[in-house]
Parts: structure tokens; sequence; C-alpha cells
């Protein structure tokens, strides 16, 4: 393995690793050699079977992103068992997926504030509190790497014509606000902390992806495929070089950037 891009002496932490996307990122960069701490609220069947694969390389802890006392009992066991981590990946989110309530998915109007504060309390708090607690522990060994995830939504806003099709269905659907709002947040804790923590060896970019295929249904595939210039939504494989680069000294120099990896939707 060429050195700059050999991470096999990282410890990294990822949050949300029991999701659709952090499992994947697991799988790869475990393949890879590095060692890596799953954090999510419970174990399940996806990391006990990354538990049972990756035996020295794997550790799962519960913990609640959200909770300042969840993350200083973790944080403590894995520097005490494993050692000072050298790399974060804030994945951890929560969405209103298309199956919600009504309110949530309905007018701006009537978005319940209390999915507003949910949503904001997991994606934006939550983020700050991992960064936070781990960074600290970072600044204390001079180095480290945060990894901020964003989403297309965080950059522009949701493109509410293509639900039209639902509204043309009969349903008052729109794509809420919330998690739009906390994406673009994390564009701004990354500067923030890039210039804050920048000459103490700590690098933090977030790395805004568009949306992957999971088996959505047609009429939303087609709406999505004929706005996105590549075509297709992304596949997990799609971001995994961009992963393995800000996880390795290749981004050494790279702090306070968004890397797109987008499908070019938001270059229209
Ligand atoms: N899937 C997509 O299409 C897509 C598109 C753009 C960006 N993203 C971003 O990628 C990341 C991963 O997305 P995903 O689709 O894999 O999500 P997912 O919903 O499948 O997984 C999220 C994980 O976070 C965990 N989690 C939620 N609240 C938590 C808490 N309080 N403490 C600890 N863990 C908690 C959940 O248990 C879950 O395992 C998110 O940041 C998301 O915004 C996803």
């Amino acid at each position: 393995m060429n050195s700059l891009f050999d991470i096999s002496k990282e410890i990294i932490v990822l949050t949300g690793v029991n999701g659709i996307l952090g499992n994947e990122y697991a799988n790869y960069l475990l393949m890879q050699n590095a060692t890596v701490i799953g954090v999510d609220l419970n174990k399940n069947e996806k990391s006990l079977y990354l538990l049972e694969k990756y035996r020295s390389n794997f550790r799962f802890f519960e913990c609640d992103i959200t909770c300042s006392s969840s993350l200083s009992s973790t944080i403590l066991r894995i520097v005490n068992e494993i050692g000072v981590p050298t790399v974060l990946i804030n994945n951890a989110a929560i969405d209103s997926p298309p199956s919600s309530t009504i309110e949530e998915n309905g007018p701006f109007e009537d978005y319940p504030e209390s999915s507003w504060d949910k949503v904001m309390n997991v994606n934006l708090k939550g983020a700050f509190l991992c960064c936070q607690c781990f960074g600290r522990e970072m600044v204390k060994n001079k180095k480290g790497t945060i990894i901020n995830i964003s989403s297309i939504y965080g950059m522009v806003s949701p493109d509410q014509t293509l639900y039209e099709y639902r509204r043309k269905n009969g349903e008052d659907f729109y794509k809420p606000v919330a998690y739009s709002v906390s994406k673009s947040g994390i564009l701004n804790l990354t500067r923030y902390l890039a210039n804050y923590w920048g000459d103490k060896g700590i690098s933090v970019n977030t790395l805004t992806l568009a949306g992957v295929y999971n088996n959505q249904d047609e009429s939303f595939l087609k709406e999505y495929k004929s706005r996105i210039p590549i075509g297709r939504m992304a596949q997990a494989t799609d971001y995994f070089g961009a992963l393995h680069f800000l996880c390795s000294d290749s981004s050494n120099y790279m702090t306070g950037a968004n890397m797109v990896i987008d499908g070019g939707w938001t270059s229209k």
C-alpha cells in the first residue's frame, strides 16, 4: 500500500455504524486494516456481524451521541482500552423517512416543533458533542481528523418539485425543513473547528453526499434520476474513495473544506 493511503494505523470512530452507510463504511475501512470503533444506540445484527468477522479490529460501543455523559464514559473506555482515536466520522443522523407521519412530511406551516427539536438534537447537537468529546483527546495528542457528513440538502434546498408526483396522488407531501437546515449547520461547524484547531494538528472537513439507492419506489427513482446529471442514485461504494482519502495522510493539507460527491446535483 502506498503510505499516503495507508490507514492501517488509524483508530477510526464511526458514529451511526448500524445504519445503511455506516455499516458499509465500517466494512470497507476494516478491509483496509484500520481499527474501527463503531458507535450507535444499540448493537444490532449488522454490528454483531462485524464483531464476529473482524474480531481484532472492530469494537462496538453503545452510546447516545446527544448525551454528553454517555459520550464521556465512551471516550474514557476507548482511550483506556484502545487508544486515542485518530479519526472521527460524524455519520449518525436522523431524517424523516417518506413513510413518517402526515405532519412531519406535510406543509412547512404545520411542521411540528417537536420534530425540529428531535432532528436538530441528533444531527447538530450530536455532531457538536462528538467533536467536543473526541476532539478534546485529539488535541491533547496533537493529531486528528474529523469528517462531518452532510448532504446535498445541506448545500441547496430540497427540490420540492421532485415530490409533485405524490401531491398529484393526493398526499400533501413536502420534504421537511429540519434535516436540510441541520445539514447546512454541519458545514459551518466544520469551518469553525477547522479555524479553531488549525494549528493544533486537527483537520476538520465535511463530506457531502447525494441520495443513496435503497429500494425507493419507481416513481421516486424516475424523478430523482431525471434531476441528477450522472443519471442514477449513489451506491455506498461511490463514497469509499473519498472517505479513504479523508482518513489518510493524503488529505493532511486539507481543512475546513467541503468535499462534494453528489453525481453533479449541486452543479445546476
Ligand atoms: N442515505 C442517504 O441517501 C444519504 C444522503 C446524503 C447524506 N446522508 C448522510 O449520511 C449519513 C448516514 O446516513 P444513512 O442513510 O446511513 O442513515 P441511517 O438512518 O441508515 O443510519 C443512521 C444511524 O445513526 C444512528 N443514530 C441515530 N441517532 C443516534 C444517536 N442519538 N446516537 C447514536 N447513534 C444514533 C441510528 O441508530 C442509525 O444506525 C447521515 O449523516 C446522512 O445524513 C445519507
